[in-house]
């Protein structure tokens, strides 16, 4: 069977009351419009066209791998779907018709729901879902022997019908020339003045086909987000089922309810994560790692048997057994060798560092080749910016580095050397050898302060 699929995201978004279109806001940091494609494909779905109109530059800046259609005025979700008849002349079978704005289906719920369909063989089948509170939401209306009568839009429901808690997920299966035929017939004589896909099904219905209904068991799938209270506890449905997929994968996290973790991060087996802890992006963390509290991982690749706490690293490599924090800024394009500590105040940008090297205090590092076991004493600083370019600094194997040094790029330090504390490095210094850099110490041994 092939599978495709139409996904609605031309809508304002006006109840988000927001600049960017609505379906790139996130959900566990990933767009929910990139939610529902992923959940298509992993239901099989073979092609997704992807209704888009306010803010169309956007979403196709944000979102790959799909075909787009234009719909160039919003008049609802039925409008919206006639937009894409032209790519679907060639199409026979099942299309999935679902909302850019539902970013917690999962590929399970959908393949259920395509395949109860499709051994059906109704005209089409909607998913709806028994929601603790259906404001905001399409109400199913069933005949009284169960089937499907008719769905009807909150604002043009009775008070009867308000208290009805089966909804439209906005989620169908139709037969796609059934389903055009019947677009065709679609009247906007309702309280929105909108083309509303879900007459579709009343109008097959009345031509004598026949319209399934699927419910699904967790409703909280189907949450359709209109608005930023609604995003919110999306995110927290999300958050919460992402910990528990890495809790029984072996990952203790101490707070699931202060742990922030995004839908494509990896945490390895034994790892511990701290309250107030933030993991996202691309971020992956190897195992027997101890990571917290208040740790933001932005893009990171994070080794196994790391230590890490009260720090921000984004956009970097951080090797096997180092120990980082508190206080840390890891800056893009860094890697932090194995075995390396580093902590109190330090930020490294755009640098190697060799393994087991030491940046105990204060110490800013920008540009720098660092070999292994380097000691940083307190307060050292590379210089490595003139006022227009950067320039770098190299650092040997076992090198030490005095307290408060300051190290004028470019420049070379040898593998073995020594720097006395204080100094300011304009020149290289040769292997094994001692710079000092520093005005002499003067002692003047008779000395009256005048003012006594
Ligand atoms: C819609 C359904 C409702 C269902 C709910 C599920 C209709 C008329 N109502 O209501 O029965 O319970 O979803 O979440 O379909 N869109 C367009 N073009 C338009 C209008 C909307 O592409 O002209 C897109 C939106 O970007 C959005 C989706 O369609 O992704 C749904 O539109 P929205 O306005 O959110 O519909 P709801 O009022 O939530
Ligand atoms: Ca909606």
């Amino acid at each position: 069977m092939t599978l495709e699929t139409i996904i609605l995201a031309a809508g304002k978004g006006t109840r988000m009351k927001s600049a960017m279109p609505k379906v790139l806001h996130k959900v566990g940091g990933k767009p929910m419009l990139q939610h529902v494609i992923d959940a298509v494909k992993k239901a099989g779905s073979s092609r997704e066209v992807v209704v888009i109109g306010s803010g169309a530059e956007l979403v196709m800046q944000t979102i790959s791998g799909v075909e787009f259609v234009m719909q160039e005025e919003q008049l609802g979700t039925g409008h919206a779907v006639l937009s894409a008849e032209k790519n679907f002349e060639q199409s026979e079978g099942t299309v999935l018709i679902l909302c850019g704005d539902t970013p917690l289906l999962t590929g399970e719920l959908l393949q259920k729901f395509t395949a109860a369909h499709e051994s059906s063989k109704c005209a089409a089948t909607v998913l709806t879902a028994e929601m603790p509170d259906s404001t905001g939401y399409g109400r199913v209306i069933r005949e009284t022997d169960g089937t499907f009568k008719k769905i009807v839009e909150e604002k043009d429901a009775t008070e009867f019908e308000k208290k009805i808690r089966e909804v439209n997920a906005g989620v169908y299966c139709f037969d796609v020339k059934k389903l055009f035929g019947a677009l065709a017939k679609v009247k906007n004589d309702n309280a929105q003045g909108e083309y509303y896909l879900p007459d579709t099904l009343t109008i097959l219905k009345e031509a004598g086909e026949t319209v399934g209904v699927f419910t699904a068991d967790y409703a909280d799938e189907t949450l359709g987000i209109n608005s930023r209270v609604q995003l919110a506890a999306a995110d927290r449905v999300f958050r919460m089922k992402k910990n528990h997929e890495l809790m029984d994968a072996g990952v203790t996290i101490i707070d699931p309810n202060t742990t922030f973790i995004d839908c494509d991060v990896q945490i390895g087996q034994d790892t511990i994560i701290h309250p107030n802890t933030y993991i996202e992006g691309k971020t992956t963390i190897g195992r027997e790692c101890d990571i917290g509290p208040d740790i933001r991982f932005t893009d990171m690749k994070v080794g196994n048997k790391v230590k890490a706490q009260f720090s921000y690293c984004h956009e970097a490599e951080i090797c096997d057994g180092v120990t980082l924090g508190p206080y840390v800024h890891i800056r893009p394009g860094t890697t932090i060798g194995t075995d390396v500590k580093i902590g109190n105040f330090v930020e490294v940008k755009n640098s190697n560092i060799g393994k087991g090297s030491k940046l105990p205090h204060l110490q800013y590092i920008g540009d720098t080749d660092m070999g292994a076991n380097v000691n940083v004493g307190c307060g050292t600083v590379t210089c490595n910016y003139d006022g227009k370019n950067k320039f770098r600094t190299k650092i040997g194997d076992n090198a030490f580095i005095g307290c408060n040094t300051n190290l004028v790029a470019p420049v070379s330090v040898g593998d073995g050397a020594y720097i006395g504390a204080g100094s300011t490095i304009t020149k290289d210094v040769p292997k094994n050898n001692l710079a000092v850099a520093r005005a002499r110490q003067t002692n003047i041994e008779v000395w009256k302060d005048k003012r006594k």
